[in-house]
């Protein structure tokens, strides 16, 4: 199967099905001598980690991580890093029924007529299990783009169409949707309670905020920095749409309202504001960087739903299994995964920008 790596110095490949014996990543590319233990890379497992809530799939597991290359005496060292988390509680019955009929919004039809045969437990390869590798991997390029003071916050900004309506970073991982605004999170606690009752599922926004961006990340063309994030975030499982800066909104603006002006700030050109998100012409401009995720419903749900069999019957179906009647509080985590992703290559492909970098790195 093509199209598992991403990344061009900064580079991943992610491996695994939700019900085989182990899922992880190959982390190629990162400088030596970074500061990294494993303990780093679960502290944001745990973060994505299933079974936390009631709010989440039941399907709980350590996910503990084990790194099996890379490092050495704390640092790494320039080498591959692999990382494997091993699938601990896997109930492959629950999925028997799958391997027969397409589940409505789920990738079962489509996978079957790409590779006419798939490991359907859980969703194999299109599980959010998948996520775990992404994550993994993240984690180590959060703490490379930390060296450099870049800092990366994302969080829920609506669920099931109730919006924040006030910002408490602290707030964030203390409710069990990541939101930053604990009234919007308590309304958010009542309406999923109806919408479970009801076996059914919803979706949200997620915001994601980059501190600390150095301007000339990103190229004008093919490599633009917001083209980048956005087939990133696009990849996460369940993203439906993706905006940066004043995003869809700029569509019904004027020029004059959205166009940042510009203004010294201790003599160096600065914008006075930000629709633009942080990226023009593909360029970060070294304003926070601001995006936001759609993310839809969880597909599987418990109520009766209309669908056909692999062999051609129309059948209905009530689809059993541990699932997340809301993706959003988890997807948070993989949408800063992949954020730091893309930054850190795009970090490193920057140095090779200008000659006068180069000489800097020779010495010439
Ligand atoms: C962290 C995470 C957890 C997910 N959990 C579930 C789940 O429990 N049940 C489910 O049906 N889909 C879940 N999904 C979504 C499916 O993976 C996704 O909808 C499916 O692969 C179809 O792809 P598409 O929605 O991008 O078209 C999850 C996605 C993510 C990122």
């Amino acid at each position: 199967m093509a199209g598992s790596t991403l990344g061009t110095i900064f580079r991943i490949t992610t491996w695994g099905e939700s019900h085989g014996k182990g899922i992880g990543v190959v982390v190629d590319g990162c400088p030596a001598g970074l500061s990294l233990c494993e303990e780093d890379v679960q502290q944001m497992l745990d973060r994505r980690r299933p079974g936390q809530s009631k709010f989440t799939t039941q399907r709980s597991e350590s996910d503990t991580v084990h790194i099996l290359s890379g490092i050495f005496e704390g640092k790494t060292t320039g080498t591959p890093i692999s990382m494997e988390v091993r699938n601990e509680s896997q109930r492959s019955k629950d999925y028997s029924d799958i391997a027969n009929y397409y589940r409505p919004g789920h990738a079962d039809f489509t996978f079957d007529e790409k590779y006419g045969f798939r490991d359907y437990r859980g969703g194999g390869r299109s599980s959010g299990r998948e996520t775990i590798g992404r994550v993994a991997a993240g984690a180590i390029a959060k703490k490379l783009l930390s060296e450099f003071g870049i800092e990366i916050t994302a969080y829920s900004k609506e669920i099931g169409g109730i919006p924040i309506h006030s910002f408490n970073k602290e707030e964030i991982e203390r409710n069990p949707f990541r939101m930053p605004d604990a009234s919007a999170a308590s309304k958010v606690a009542e309406y999923l309670k109806q919408k479970m009752a009801q076996r059914d599922s919803v979706g949200g926004i997620i915001e994601c905020i980059t501190t600390g961006m150095p301007t000339a990340l990103g190229d004008p063309v093919f490599e633009k920095l917001d083209a980048n994030l956005a087939k990133a975030i696009l990849s996460i499982g369940a993203v439906k749409g993706f905006e940066i800066g004043d995003g869809f909104r700029a569509a019904s603006a004027c020029g004059s309202e959205n166009n940042d002006a510009f203004r010294l700030k201790d003599g160096k050109p600065t914008k006075v504001t930000n629709h633009s998100g942080g990226v023009l012409g593909g360029i970060s401009d070294g304003n926070e960087l601001i995006f936001r995720a759609a993310i839809k419903p969880t597909p599987s749900i418990a109520s009766t739903q209309q669908t056909v069999t692999k062999d051609g019957k129309e059948i209905e179906v009530n689809i059993k299994g541990r699932h997340d009647p809301i993706i959003v509080p988890r997807a948070v985590i993989v949408v800063e995964a992949m954020t730091a992703l893309v930054l850190a290559d795009a970090l490193l492909l920057n140095m090779s920008s200008r000659i006068d970098y180069i000489k800097k790195i020779y010495s010439v």
